[in-house]
C-alpha cells in the first residue's frame, strides 16, 4: 500500500468519509548555520523526506476535527471562534495558531475541516516537527481557500505561529526550507533578504546520517529565549560602536575590538555567531565545488563552536558527536536548536551499515539509553500527493 492510500485508509476509518486530499510536509535538518537566522545570518538547511501527513474533508459547520496518530484516540474539537491556547493538548496548538494567524492577517477561513495527522519523524526532535506541521496546514487552506499566498509568505505566517502564539522567538530558517525545500538540494538562505539559492546535495561517496540523541528537550524553549535575549543585548552595545543592524555583519578582523566591549561570556556568544557565519559561507562553496571532506571538517568547527561559545549542545549531543567522528564519520555537529534533539555526520558510504550498532552500544554505556538512526533523503517543499 502507498503511503497515500495508507493515509485515506485511516482518514476514512476515523471520519467514516474519505478525505479530498493528502498532503506531505518534511521535516528539516540543518548542514550548518546555527543560531545565526534571527541574526540576518546565512543558513543551509536541507528538506527531508520524514516529516508530516496529513489529510482533510471539508465540513459546513465551524468546528476544526482534529486527529493525529500518536496524540490522540479520537478528534479533538476547535472551534473557528475560539482560538485560545490549550495546554491539555499542547500538540494542537501548532494548529490553533495558524488559524489564530491567518486570521489576525485577513485570511477568512469560512467553515470547518475534518483533519487527519501523521508523522514519520521525531516529535521534539530537533528536525523541526513542528514547523512541519504548520506549513502543512498553511498549505493545505491556502489551497482550500484560494488564499493566494506564496511560499515565501507560507514561511513567514508559519514564524508569526511560533513566535506570537507559541512564544517561541525562533527565526526563519525551519519554515522556509520546509515550504521551499528541493529534492537533492540544500538551500542557502540569506535570512535577512529571504534570498536564496539551491546548492546540489551531492555528498558522492558520503551519507548524510542523522541521528536523534533521544533526549527530552525540556527547556529547550526558555534556554532558547535566554540565547535571543543575550545575544540581542550584545548587538544593542555594539551598535554603539559599529555600523550595523545585525550581529551577522561583523568579521572575525573585529574579534579583538570587540573583546574589550563585552563581557567574556557575551563574547563568546557573538564569536560563535561571527564565526558560524563565515563557515556557512565556506560551507556552500565547499559543497558547490564538490570538496565534501573540507566542508565536513567545518560542520565539526561549527559543533565546537556551539558547544563552547554558544553553549547549546549538553551531553548528550557532545557524546553522540564524539561517537560518530570515532567510528567513522569525516564531521558530524548538532543540528537545529540544541539541548538534545538530533545530530548530523558525513560518514563513508561503506561505513554506514556497520557504525550505528557501534555506536547505539557505546552511545548506551555513557548515556543509559539508545538513540535513534533515521533514513532520510532530501525532499520538496510541502506539497500534495497528487
Ligand atoms: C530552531 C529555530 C530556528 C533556528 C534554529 C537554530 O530550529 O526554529 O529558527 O534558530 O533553532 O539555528
Amino acid at each position: 500500500m502507498t503511503i497515500k492510500d495508507h493515509i485515506k485508509h485511516r482518514f476514512a476509518a476515523i471520519y467514516n468519509t474519505p478525505p479530498v486530499a493528502v498532503y506531505f510536509s518534511p521535516g528539516r535538518v540543518n548542514l550548518i548555520g546555527e543560531h545565526i537566522d534571527y541574526h540576518g545570518g546565512l543558513v543551509l538547511p536541507v528538506a527531508l523526506s520524514i516529516g508530516t501527513y496529513g489529510a482533510y474533508s471539508l465540513r459546513d459547520d465551524d468546528e476544526v476535527r482534529l486527529y493525529s496518530t500518536g496524540y490522540s484516540d479520537y478528534p479533538i474539537t476547535i472551534n473557528l471562534g475560539d482560538l485560545s491556547k490549550d495546554s491539555f493538548t499542547g500538540w494542537a496548538n501548532y494548529v490553533r495558531g495558524v488559524f489564530q494567524v491567518l486570521k489576525d492577517e485577513g485570511y477568512h477561513v469560512p467553515h470547518g475541516l475534518n483533519l487527519y495527522l501523521e508523522s514519520d519523524m521525531p516529535t521534539s526532535g530537533g528536525l523541526s516537527s513542528s514547523s512541519s506541521l504548520e506549513l502543512l496546514i498553511i498549505k493545505m487552506l491556502n489551497d482550500i481557500f484560494n488564499f493566494g499566498i506564496d511560499r515565501t509568505k507560507m514561511a513567514v505566517l508559519g514564524k508569526k505561529v511560533e513566535n506570537e502564539y507559541i512564544g517561541v522567538l525562533t527565526g526563519i530558517m525551519d519554515q522556509f526550507v520546509i515550504a521551499n525545500g528541493k529534492k537533492n538540494n540544500a538551500l542557502l538562505l540569506n535570512t535577512n533578504t529571504l534570498k536564496f539559492d539551491y546548492i546540489p546535495l551531492d555528498l558522492k561517496d558520503y551519507q548524510l546520517v542523522i541521528v536523534n540523541t533521544n533526549k527530552r528537550r525540556g527547556l529547550a524553549d526558555s534556554k532558547y529565549n535566554e540565547r535571543w535575549n543575550e545575544t540581542m543585548g550584545a548587538l544593542k552595545t555594539l551598535k554603539n560602536h559599529f555600523k550595523i543592524n545585525n550581529l551577522t555583519e561583523l568579521k572575525s578582523s573585529d574579534l579583538p575590538q570587540i573583546e574589550k566591549l563585552l563581557d567574556p561570556l557575551l563574547f563568546r556568544r557573538v564569536r560563535h555567531i561571527i564565526t558560524e557565519q563565515e563557515r556557512t559561507l565556506e560551507s556552500a562553496m565547499l559543497l558547490k565545488e564538490g570538496k565534501i571532506e573540507e566542508f565536513a571538517k567545518l560542520l565539526t568547527a561549527s559543533h565546537n563552536s556551539l558547544r563552547d561559545d554558544y553553549e547549546v549542545t549538553g551531553l548528550e549531543l557532545d557524546t553522540i558527536v564524539l561517537l560518530l567522528l570515532e567510528t567513522g564519520a569525516i564531521g558530524a555537529r548538532m543540528t537545529g536548536a540544541g539541548f538534545g534533539g538530533c545530530a548530523i555526520a558525513i560518514v563513508p558510504k561503506e561505513k554506514v551499515e556497520k557504525q550505528a550498532p557501534l555506536v547505539i552500544d557505546l552511545y548506551k554505556k555513557v548515556i543509559g539509553y539508545a538513540p535513534s538512526f533515521f533514513a532520510s533523503d532530501s525532499s520538496d517543499g510541502t506539497h500534495e500527493l497528487k
